[in-house]
């Protein structure tokens, strides 16, 4: 290499050291050292150098930060180790008790508590490698996450060279929240407003949702913060451990990382008690959303001793601030008609800031709720946010009243298709049962092509209460009857959206699966789950909407609340005609489960009566349930098989009565075995 172009070699260098030194002096320990101008020059020189000399460009030069090419999706990533929830307490009193608790556990020892801010954004490991930035991964379901390495880069006060990066630990996982400033919040929320766009409920919500952008640019403009709090795998170099909180904190500040502000050695409850007060008073003050404190043995040796439940870790504890409430009035009450005909009544709130939050809604469940906390409107409400998300109007003021509140009335009729309603015996809910209801209709098109069950791009409450309103959408199957010209004449409706709607909407038609179709009908108590039980154990809807209700109680997890509600879904004749409509349109998948050679006893049903030696009842029901056969109780025509074993009960008598077929224990083995 000749010699001037080592100079710019180390020029790039010592350029790099001066942008990460900067940044740690204002985005870390939030004091700068330069003014904005200088602090330019010197980064626009390096990138200017960079682009000359590309030779010598590096994935982890601070001038990466600002968000690479955009991703087509993310990719699951394993954790080292599982990053675990944390047990929830509100009361000094339950902190009392895990002191308590954890001391019978190690008694040996005295404890000592690392106790700092619980931050409300999201969970993200971030691994160097040989003090470079090299991945980071979101925390997900513990075990796995998503791989969000191109997205955290962006962020704004995390190194992507660790200070003395020789001396760094060469493998060092760092866990710790994103956040994102509550002021930038709501700029980035007016924003969204101006734009049309739906905002950040908060500013957790906030920030998970800039971290998971498939554009890294998109991210990079929103002001994200990481502040660690833990570490998962260290290989440190040499003897120098880290053997407590404390001094995983002061370790990684030394590296240049953030840790949670605030962090607090306390030697007992007092100390913590007195610390949770301080950071109660002042929670508002802060720049981030803090919404409890952290109180963590402090020494690792004494947390490998006390180790995890399947949740959490026995050694920690997040003791969380109550709701803030706030004042505001209750100007009105609507009522809302869901998916399955329920009214809800909703709170018009005159809007107010509820911990950082504007608050203009709230939901009040149900007719009961309303009498239960004597609301009226136009009174003066305490209003909070439940688990801190969440509005919830609390209570009235009725000290304040004028006298000119008035009683809330909940309607007997529908507010949206004016049809009498009903309530069902023992159940709390007012609801309509006109199934042609619009405001019915559009709550079951919106969960219909949500991203869980059709997955339709582009078709969103939006759109869908305009298709409505128009005429063009009167039950689910419409959707695939939309043309072109019908949306063109749509105000906001242009040719290329159309096109795009229509092809999504096609494209849905070909992915949907089974468990996704069963889920969109909207069958009352049939969520994911459940939808998911149902296809793998029927080959498509008709198989499902010809079962009877013992044998769909049959399933594991399908009591009889829901095989009552899946039974009277398919009893309607409008649902049976969407079925038929389902086929012709070609929207019929099929279980990618069963299989009629793995099921060779499918929809056989089968009578035990009597006992089997060397042959329980319950292995025996369970072989023909393997089979794709069921066990059923009450002797009807609908059996196919009645096995009688010695000292048949009066089932046997009935079934002959009825003229079913009875076998003995011998020839029901014989019938499993040829199956087999
Ligand atoms: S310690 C095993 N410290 O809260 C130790 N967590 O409810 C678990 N969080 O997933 C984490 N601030 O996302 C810890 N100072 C803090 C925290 C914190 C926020 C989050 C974190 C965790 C969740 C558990």
């Amino acid at each position: 290499m000749n010699k001037d172009i080592q100079a710019v070699r180390d020029r790039i260098e010592e350029l790099r050291r001066m942008v990460e030194y900067h940044n740690h002096r204002y985005y870390v320990l939030d004091d700068p050292e330069i003014t904005d101008a200088e602090y330019d020059r010197i980064f626009n020189e390096l990138v200017s150098l960079e682009e000359k000399y590309p030779q010598f460009d590096h994935p982890a030069s601070p001038t990466k930060k600002i968000g690479g090419d955009p991703a087509p999706s993310f990719s699951p990533r394993k954790h080292s180790i599982p990053m675990y929830g944390l047990d929830n307490c509100f009361t000094m009193e339950k902190v009392r008790l895990f002191i308590e608790r954890i001391s019978k556990l190690i008694p040996e020892h005295e404890l000592d508590f690392w106790v700092e801010p619980k931050l409300d954004g999201l969970a993200v490991e971030v691994i160097y490698q040989s003090g470079i930035y090299s991945a980071a991964c979101t925390r997900g379901d513990g075990s796995t996450g998503e791989d969000v390495t191109a997205n955290i880069k962006t962020v704004k006060n995390l190194p992507l060279s660790l200070i003395d990066p020789q001396n760094a630990p060469p493998y060092l996982e760092v866990r710790g929240e994103v956040v994102i400033p509550k002021n930038n919040f709501e700029k980035l929320n007016a924003l969204k407003m101006q734009k049309g766009e739906k905002v950040f409920a908060n500013p957790r919500n906030a920030a998970a949702g800039s971290v998971r952008q498939l554009d890294p640019k998109i991210t990079a403009a929103r002001p994200l913060y990481f502040f660690a709090f833990g570490a998962g795998v260290i290989h440190f170099r040499g003897e120098n451990r880290w053997t407590a909180q404390s001094e995983i904190a002061s370790g990684f500040r030394k590296l240049g990382i953030a840790t949670v502000p605030g962090g607090k050695l306390c030697r007992d409850l007092n100390e913590i008690e007195q610390y949770f007060q301080e950071q109660a008073s002042e929670r508002h003050a802060g720049p981030f959303d803090i919404d409890g404190l952290v109180i963590k043995v402090n020494e690792k040796s004494r947390q490998d001793a006390l180790g995890f439940t399947a949740r959490s870790p026995r050694w920690a504890i997040a003791l969380k601030f109550k709701a803030i409430q706030e004042k505001t009035r209750l100007e009105q009450i609507s009522i809302q008609v869901g998916r399955t005909g329920v009214l809800t009544p909703v709170a018009h709130l005159a809007p107010v800031n509820v911990g950082g939050v504007m608050v203009s809604r709230a939901t009040l469940h149900n007719e009961n709720e309303v009498r239960a906390k004597d609301l009226k409107i136009g009174d003066l409400v305490l209003v909070q946010r439940a688990g801190d998300v969440i509005p919830e109007v609390v209570r009235p003021l009725k000290e304040e009243r004028t006298g000119q509140e008035k009683n809330f009335v909940f309607p007997r009729t529908c507010p949206s298709c004016h049809t009498q309603a009903i309530k069902i015996k023992n159940e709390v809910a007012w609801r309509c049962v006109n199934l042609s209801c619009p405001a019915r209709l559009e709550q079951g098109l919106i969960h219909f092509a949500s991203r869980q069950a059709l997955d339709i791009e582009g078709l969103g409450k939006k759109w869908i209460r305009i298709f409505v309103s128009h005429g063009l959408i009167k039950k689910l199957t419409d959707i695939f009857r939309l043309q072109k010209d019908d949306l063109l004449k749509l105000e906001r409706m242009g040719e290329k959206s159309a096109s795009n709607l229509l092809d999504s909407i096609q494209k849905s038609k070909q992915d949907v699966t089974l468990p996704r179709l069963i889920f969109g009908l909207g069958i009352r108590h049939v969520g994911q789950q459940t939808a998911k039980a149902l296809a793998e154990r029927y080959r498509d809807l008709d198989e499902l909407a010809g079962e009877d209700e013992e044998s769909l109680q049959a399933i594991a997890d399908i009591g009889p609340e829901v095989a009552s509600s899946i039974i009277s879904f398919f009893n309607n004749p409008d649902n049976r005609n969407l079925l038929e409509e389902f086929r012709q349109l070609g929207l019929w998948p099929v279980s990618s489960k069963v299989s009629s050679q793995e099921m060779p006893l499918k929809d056989k049903k089968f009578i035990f009566t009597g006992s089997f030696p060397g042959l329980s009842r319950e292995k025996a029901q369970e072989l023909v349930e393997q089979l794709g056969g069921k066990a059923v109780n009450s002797v009807s025509k609908n059996v196919d098989y009645v096995v009688a074993g010695e000292k048949p009960g009066s089932k046997l008598a009935r079934a002959r009565n009825i003229g079913l077929q009875v076998i003995d224990p011998d020839e029901f083995l014989k019938l499993i075995d040829n199956k087999d």
